[in-house]
């Protein structure tokens, strides 16, 4: 090839989002889960996808699980660090909605500045904030990975809800409260809202 013939490729000429769109057939857009450490953020995340990938839609959960043992791995839980992870997740979301996947966020993403800041990153039009309501007194009690226990012992620094602050979303598009549907109902509810939303015909 002659030097002249990479003209013939302007950087820019990506395939776009709206033409990967047309071939998935769907809607990229990021659910963005928040609330509390044990509201039920990550197992709803995860009946979400199944449902989805029933009905034919490619997804992608973030959560805990694949960013704060990978890409996220050496943050910590100060107010910094977390809005350094959610700035990360934010930006790995984009890149996927780029490509017309729907990604399923599961974060605490405890303030509201930190919300806005993952929502003005990934875009307005393409962000669906779903507030997984479960009062503190709830998660506690379930206390599925015995995290409460130790930060009421100050074995667990900047504890979400215990030594770091939770400020509820003003106005989520969707709120799910986990004390009062069961994990069926919760997924139902957001299911309703999304899929008219990411069908493309
Ligand atoms: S966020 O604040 O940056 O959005 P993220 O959702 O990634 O937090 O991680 C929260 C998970 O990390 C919790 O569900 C819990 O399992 C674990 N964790 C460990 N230490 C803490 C802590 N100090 N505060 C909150 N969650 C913690």
């Amino acid at each position: 090839m002659k030097k002249k013939d990479f003209n013939l490729f302007p950087v820019l000429d990506f395939v776009l989002k709206d033409e990967k769109e047309k071939l998935l057939n769907q809607k990229g857009i990021a659910i963005w889960m928040t609330g509390l450490s044990g509201s039920g953020k990550t197992t709803i995340a995860k009946e979400i996808e199944k449902k989805l990938y029933s009905k034919g839609f490619i997804t992608q959960v973030l959560d805990g699980d694949n960013i704060r043992k990978g890409i996220s791995k050496n943050l910590n839980f100060t107010n910094e660090d977390r809005a350094e992870n959610i700035r990360r997740v934010a930006e790995i979301s984009k890149l996927f909605i780029n490509c017309g996947i729907i990604t399923i966020n599961s974060f605490i993403s405890p303030t509201n500045s930190i919300r806005e800041k993952a929502k003005t990153l990934i875009g307005e039009e393409n962000f669906i904030e779903v507030y997984i309501n479960a009062p503190i007194e709830t998660c506690e009690k379930r206390d599925v990975k015995g995290l409460y226990e130790k930060a009421r012992k100050g074995n667990l620094n900047n504890f979400t809800g215990i030594s770091s602050i939770f400020e509820s979303p003003k106005n989520p598009d969707i709120e799910v409260n986990t004390t009062e549907l069961s994990i069926n109902e919760s997924v139902e509810k957001v299911l309703n809202y999304i899929l008219p939303i990411i069908k493309k015909k």
